[in-house]
């Protein structure tokens, strides 16, 4: 599997091995529960898995508080179990990215517990700590899940930083040993065979050395598309990406392909500045193999918007650089709640045809919802988790076949996160059966971008077709052409297209025939036309 660009032809599913399948009938899904479904996912199209953390952990951060780097937590199986997955995935010609989250530990890692312990402690300068500011915390930063970033350590008198939860200790990037640690980690996973890593908080390990207040927000001051007020009453200035945040990528880089194996990193870079964005790439292309591009998640969702910000992502990329698409994640409201209704395939098929790696989130495939989870059923501990639009909502289990248990534990288990409430048809057995289903489309929709160089690597251009309700779209290689045209109206659409030949519609699969002058489109469907006759290859005469 040797190509130091594979990622580019790749499609990724982002997976949790809580959330996917549970093997021993405890309610939480496990290695070797997940080493089973491997063929679902091959027949779906998938070629790469991102598992969420997986690290021995107290869980309250849903493992994005880890305590042990160079584990796996016995919930989900041990050691054996992942190499066993990992071999089994590779045999399927699926890579395997795990998560690196290198800007904090669990409190209850051996390194905090140490570093906690005294102020001479030689592990004190692995996290930052710092006195306080008569009383209260030394600057006024702020935690991006509510609160000051900082916690008072009575037994030492002195404050610890948090970007997260006070469980999840900020780690000391300008320590020379943590660094070196930290990248033994990197190479410990390396030599579990894995394919590459989605670094966590990418762009936040790196803080203004003289840590200055941050600046009140304006009050008409408000990220894109998610209520996060106390946190954006401040403009974050000096609070992540001082400069020397790209040395530490580069190092990592360096680490990762100082195996000679194509591995990839994809770090979450969670900025809405399209240049600072892009720098993450390095100035050599040297840094983070891509940054998280979720900049289609914060577009208004309508013609000219979307249309816009993929123009932009794109004009933004260093020249060489190559992006990625996502729509939907384990932070996010399920895509199927927050888009409107029918929306869902249309999100699919943007995804599948743009120019980048697209990112898929379980489930999404589908179509499940945003779940309501009850008070005491809830996990995360981010402020509104007891709200429909915590982010528990978009974590319950996969649904796999109709009745208790919905396929992802025995049937009078309880499992970790509420099943979803149309889990008894929102489920893979029951799709399957219905060519229009949500699941049938994506499968035809994965199998059409493997076998189409020019939706995978060709040129990107809006169509002249592009309007208020349209958004239409070529993808071209030398021998090939594809034009995307997808009706966002809630009524029929008729659309100028030159000529084409339909090969995909997001709602009916047996939708094809040749399209000369203009195509109609039902409310909310999106068509693949390609140049060519279906069946037919090769070098078409000029225009
Ligand atoms: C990232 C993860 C999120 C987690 C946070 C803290 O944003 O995606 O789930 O809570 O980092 O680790
Ligand atoms: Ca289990």
């Amino acid at each position: 599997m040797s190509d130091p660009f594979w990622y580019k032809d790749a499609i990724i599913y982002e997976v949790h091995v809580r959330g996917f399948a549970d093997s021993n009938a405890d309610g939480i899904g496990d290695f070797p529960g997940l080493t089973e479904k491997l063929p679902y996912l091959h027949d779906l199209g998938v070629t790469c898995l991102w598992l969420l953390p997986f690290y021995p952990s107290p869980l309250r951060d849903d493992g994005y508080d880890i305590a042990d780097y160079t584990a796996i937590n016995p919930i989900y199986g041990t050691l054996d179990d992942f190499r066993r997955f990992v071999d089994a995935a590779h045999a399927l010609q699926i890579r395997v990215l795990t998560e690196l989250v290198i800007n904090h530990t669990s409190d209850q890692h051996p390194w905090f517990l140490e570093s906690r312990s005294s102020r001479d402690n030689p592990k004190r300068d692995w996290y930052v700590w710092r006195e306080g500011r008569e009383g209260d915390p030394p600057n006024n930063w702020l935690s991006v899940f509510g609160g000051a970033a900082w916690s008072l350590d009575y037994n030492t008198g002195q404050w610890y930083r948090h970007t997260y939860l006070r469980e999840q200790p900020d780690l000391n990037w300008r320590n020379p040993e943590l660094v070196e640690a930290m990248l033994d980690v990197v190479r410990f996973w390396m030599d579990q065979g894995v394919d590459g890593f989605r670094v966590d908080a990418a762009h936040q390990m790196m803080k203004d050395p003289e840590e200055r207040d941050n600046p009140p927000a304006p009050d008409d001051y408000q990220r894109p598309w998610k209520d996060m007020a106390e946190y954006d009453s401040f403009i974050h200035i000096y609070d992540y990406g001082h400069p020397d945040v790209h040395e530490a990528h580069r190092r990592f880089q360096e680490v990762v392909d100082s195996y000679g194996r194509d591995a990839m990193t994809i770090g979450e870079v969670h900025l809405f500045d399209l240049p600072e964005w892009a720098s993450y790439y390095g100035p050599e292309l040297d840094e983070l193999s891509m940054p998280f591009n979720f900049h289609l998640m914060a577009s208004d969702w309508d013609p000219p918007s979307l249309r816009a910000t993929i123009e932009a992502v794109l004009w933004h990329l260093p020249p060489g650089a190559w992006t990625n698409w996502t729509l939907g994640n384990h932070d996010e409201i399920r895509l199927a709640t927050r888009l409107p209704k029918g929306h869902e395939r249309l999100a699919a098929l943007l995804l599948l045809t743009l120019p980048g790696t697209p990112f898929l989130y379980y489930g999404d495939e589908l179509g499940m919802e945003q779940t309501l989870i009850p008070a005491d059923r809830a996990r995360d501990p981010w402020g509104f988790n007891v709200s429909s639009l915590g982010r528990d909502g978009a974590r319950t289990p996969m649904q796999w076949a109709p009745g208790p248990g919905s396929g992802f534990t025995t049937p009078w288990v309880t499992p970790w996160l509420p099943l979803g409430e149309r889990s008894d048809t929102v489920n893979v057995e029951h799709e399957s059966g219905d060519p229009g289903s949500v699941l049938n489309m994506y499968r035809r929709l994965l199998a059409i971008r493997l076998g189409s160089p020019a939706l995978r690597q060709g040129t990107f251009m809006a169509d002249p077709a592009s309007d208020e309700q349209t958004l239409a779209y070529r993808r071209e290689t030398d021998d090939e052409g594809m034009t995307v045209v997808i009706n966002f109206a809630d009524v029929s659409n008729r659309v100028a297209i030159e000529h084409g030949f339909v090969v995909f519609s997001t709602l009916d699969p047996n939708r094809e025939g040749e399209v000369t002058g203009s195509i109609s489109l039902e409310p909310h469907e999106g068509v693949i036309l390609s140049r060519l006759a279906p069946g037919t290859t090769g070098k078409q005469p000029p225009d």
